[in-house]
């Protein structure tokens, strides 16, 4: 049996050895090795420790915190060790494949296309007045197209809406929303209030204001009472709205449509000028939005509705011509270049 101080040196001096080697090791397996040679069994350590148990009540007390004391001081740095050579290998394998030097990939954040934006702002509108949004096939009959609004075979109103014929007058890429009206009125009873946005194609030469396709939003209402007076104020008000600006008037102009009577050209204050008179306008302070007027009798005939009983308009327009207005675009085929240089600058319209 050792003298107390005798022990305390053995066991410090197993301290300051493990110390200094963990100190000095480089790897894990070295680290592995340290603890057995401490606490292993039959190691140093312990067998200076199983000696304890034969000194008095006051000794075994010094020597016990001694011990624990430097075991877990042995285990602390242990384990410290053990994770900075960890983290060290972590990073050494990340080296061998990531430059860090490398400049970063920055995601580039797209953005809804403008066309898109603006429907999407349209139906918001109009279901904030109780529209429902309706839709139709883009390939049509005749009937629903043309001969159901009123247009006949050989009604000269079709020229203005030339299209690329299926099946020879029968099937057509659909020229306008129109037919939607006809498909709703069809299969819902009134009262009727829809808005229905898509695509049309036409037979065009392409040019700054025209491309074969481009989108349209038709909107329907019918009811007992529905009259020119509603119209103008659903119109007025959802325009402010999506214009976000609300000094916007609405001036109704004489116009032509088969399936409309009276049928009007819907006029807005010109956005730029607020009405003055400039470029964009042609000095006349009002820009053309869109078709509109109240659904004629034989159209509702032609759908079953009696004309007696309900009454109601439509209107329709295009998506294009309110973003070229608001952005000041003047070339329709923009939109559908891709081009991202042009479409990156519309995040927000
Ligand atoms: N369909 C017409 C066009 O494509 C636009 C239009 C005019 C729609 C009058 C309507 C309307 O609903 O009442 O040019």
């Amino acid at each position: 049996m050792y003298d107390i101080n005798d022990l305390i040196d053995k066991i410090e001096l197993i301290r300051k050895d493990s110390l200094k080697k963990i100190q000095t090791s480089d790897n894990i397996e070295t680290l592995k090795k340290i603890y057995n040679s401490v606490f292993g069994k039959d190691k140093e350590l312990s067998l200076l420790l199983s000696e304890i148990r034969n000194y008095n009540i006051q000794d075994k007390k010094t020597l016990g915190e001694f011990s624990n004391k430097v075991k877990k001081e042995i285990t602390d740095k242990l384990f410290e060790k053990e994770t900075l050579l960890k983290k060290e290998l972590v990073n050494k394998e990340l080296l061998k494949t990531i430059d860090v030097t490398m400049p970063g990939i920055s995601n580039n954040i797209g953005s809804i296309h403008p066309i898109s934006q603006m429907i999407d702002k349209i139906v918001k509108t109009f279901e904030y007045f109780g529209f429902s949004v309706a839709s139709g096939p883009e390939i049509e009959t005749d009937w629903f197209c043309f001969q159901s609004l009123n247009l006949d075979i050989n009604h000269p109103a079709r020229d203005m809406q030339d299209t690329f014929y299926i099946k020879e007058n029968h099937i057509l890429p659909r020229t306008h929303t129109s037919s939607v009206q006809i498909r709703t009125m069809l299969s819902e009873k009134p009262p009727i209030r829809i808005i229905a946005p898509g695509r049309v194609y036409r037979n065009e030469n392409q040019d700054q204001r025209h491309t074969f396709m481009f989108y349209q939003f038709e909107g329907l209402v019918i009811d007992k009472t529905t009259n020119i007076k509603d119209l103008k104020n659903i119109l007025t008000t959802s325009l402010k709205n999506i214009f976000n600006n609300e000094k916007i008037e609405l001036r109704l102009r004489h116009s032509f449509f088969p399936y409309t009577e009276p049928s009007f050209e819907i006029d807005a204050t010109c956005l730029l000028c607020n009405g003055v008179g400039c470029r964009v306008c042609s000095n006349k302070g009002w820009i053309e939005l869109m078709g509109a007027g109240m659904i004629h009798p034989q159209v509702l005939r032609n759908v079953n509705i009696d004309p007696q009983e309900y009454q109601g308009f439509a209107f329709g327009g295009g998506p294009e011509r309110l973003v070229m207005v608001k952005n000041m675009i003047d070339d329709t085929r923009l939109f559908y270049e891709n081009d991202l240089r042009f479409l990156s600058q519309f995040k927000k319209i």
